[in-house]
């Protein structure tokens, strides 16, 4: 049972936060095939079941893992829903513990939201009924407990959502499903000698968000991805606790972001590397008509506080190489597989063009991280995560905002960088670290990286009360936990 709360308290006895990951006996080798998730269709009137459940899955050569998943050993399916419809799915939990699925990036009102004061108890049942209103996305859903949210997705409650939008223009981008539009789920994790996923966050661990030295794709290790001759688009969503990833090819090619949390991008962007912060999704173009395999490969995680060169080193990291440069999985080209799309157009059909209007109101997030003092931190006590000073409390609305009103959010993170995320809508992002941001480029997001500083304007469509309210958090998942959290309302 891997995350009973005996077993994690148990764990979390041991000192384990440099986890025994030299000399090990296995060899984790990469190089299975991608796993493609089952979809689970929610579109034109189908209904489905997510079901919490423990269970265990092959992730180690000869060792099998204590895990979690909905409907699935490990992770869960990934969900399609339409745009003006009402996608009707039936929660269950057949875990002795509550969990939740958040719908993460979903535009609905806070008591579908599946935030942790609308939990699934065990043996229950919730009939979820979204109303989708929104433009085409790569979204997720996970379970998100109040101080258990760390946990569950390190076990694997967790998923990929697609929303698709049937009126909208069609793309041009590749879209078939498993073929050359693939979901990436991109995680960290540790497992020690027996094949059990270690997850005991304490001390420089909880303070630099808990990270893994093995890289799971699709709940594969390193896997490998067959693709066709042509334009390959990959839903990239960082599934990690705290990870931040910057992914590059290792043959340095050029490649083209089209979409980002909120959806598509209406001016393709090229580049060789992107960073993808804890639950931040990117939907990339990658062209592989020269036949060529290649690695996808991510540069060393340099967030830490004050600088942290010393606790860095102390946090668990993938094989590198001298650049701190590690394998996230392999492409080969698949000349069996006829390439569908061959060409990219310099303007994105259907992306969304927001229009948030003129801001009436600022409001201020102070991320703090040292409450307890820097000691009390890495006493393990955690102490400390806080919001406005005020760690996350389930009993006090922290936030009251008017529906359909922009307002611009400041957010403040002084000792490192934190994935600042919003409930219940996407956001334009207006400056970060001190620099104007470009809203083409960047997009509608529901994370932001806080570099130091950020601006971002924010209106919300729909309502959250006080029974249900949204979330804002940083989405380290330990930060969350330890109460780097606050709620809000949203009301007309
Ligand atoms: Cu991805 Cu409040 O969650
Ligand atoms: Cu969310
Ligand atoms: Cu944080």
């Amino acid at each position: 049972m891997p995350f009973t709360r005996r077993s994690f308290i148990k764990a979390t006895g041991a000192s384990v936060f440099l986890p025994a990951i030299t000399g090990r006996a296995w060899a984790a080798e990469g190089g299975a095939p991608l796993p493609i998730p089952e979809i689970l269709d929610l579109r034109a009137g189908d209904t489905g079941a997510l079901t919490a459940q423990l269970s265990s899955a092959q992730f180690l050569q000869g060792r099998r893992t204590q895990t979690a998943g909905y409907s699935a050993d490990y992770l869960g399916p990934v969900l399609r829903v339409n745009r003006g419809e009402t996608a009707r799915v039936q929660l269950g939990n057949s875990i002795a513990e509550p969990v939740s699925v958040h719908w993460h990036g979903l535009h609905i009102e806070g008591a579908q939201d599946g935030g942790p004061h609308n939990p699934i108890n065990p043996d229950t049942t919730f009939d979820a009924a979204l109303d989708i209103d929104q433009p085409a996305a790569t979204l997720w859903y996970h379970s998100h407990i109040m101080g258990r949210t760390g946990a569950h997705v390190w076990f694997g409650l967790a998923g990929m959502l697609l929303v698709d939008d049937p009126g909208a223009m069609n793309s041009g981008l590749p879209d078939t499903y498993g073929e050359d539009d693939l979901p990436l789920v991109v995680q960290d994790r540790i497992f020690d000698g027996s094949g059990a996923m270690v997850y005991t966050p304490r001390g420089p661990s909880l303070m630099m968000g808990y990270r893994g030295n093995e890289i799971l794709v699709n709940g594969a290790i390193r896997p490998e991805a067959s693709v066709p001759a042509g334009l390959v688009r990959l839903r990239l969503l960082n599934g990690s606790n705290a990870r931040i990833y910057h992914f590059h090819f290792e043959d340095g090619r050029q490649f083209t972001q089209v979409g980002t949390d909120g959806g598509l991008l209406s001016v393709p962007v090229g580049m060789k590397s992107l960073t993808l912060a804890p639950a931040e999704r990117a939907e990339i173009i990658v062209d592989f008509s020269d036949g060529a395999a290649v690695r996808l490969l991510s540069g060393a995680d340099g967030n830490s506080p004050m600088g942290g060169g010393m606790m860095g080193s102390m946090m668990p990291n993938p094989e590198s190489d001298s650049s701190g440069a590690f394998e996230v999985m392999r492409f080969s080209v698949n000349s069996g597989l006829a390439p569908k799309v061959s060409t990219l157009a310099n303007s994105i059909a259907g992306a969304p063009a927001p229009d948030f209007g003129a801001p009436v109101r600022r409001r201020s997030f102070r991320l703090d991280m040292m409450g307890g003092g820097m000691m009390g931190m890495m006493g393990g006590g955690g102490q400390g995560m806080s919001i406005n000073g005020a760690p996350m409390d389930m009993a006090v609305i922290n936030q009251q905002v008017k529906l359909g009103e922009t307002e611009i959010w400041q957010i403040d993170a002084a000792e490192m960088q934190h994935p600042f995320h919003v409930h219940g809508t996407s956001f334009q992002v207006l400056s970060n670290g001190g620099t104007a941001v470009n809203p083409a480029t960047s997009g509608l997001k529901d994370v932001v990286l806080v570099d130091g500083k950020a601006e971002i304007l924010v209106k919300f469509t729909r309502t959250a009360d006080a029974a249900s309210p949204y979330m804002y958090h940083c989405h380290i998942l330990e930060h969350e936990d330890l109460g780097m959290m606050g709620q809000f309302t949203v009301a007309g």
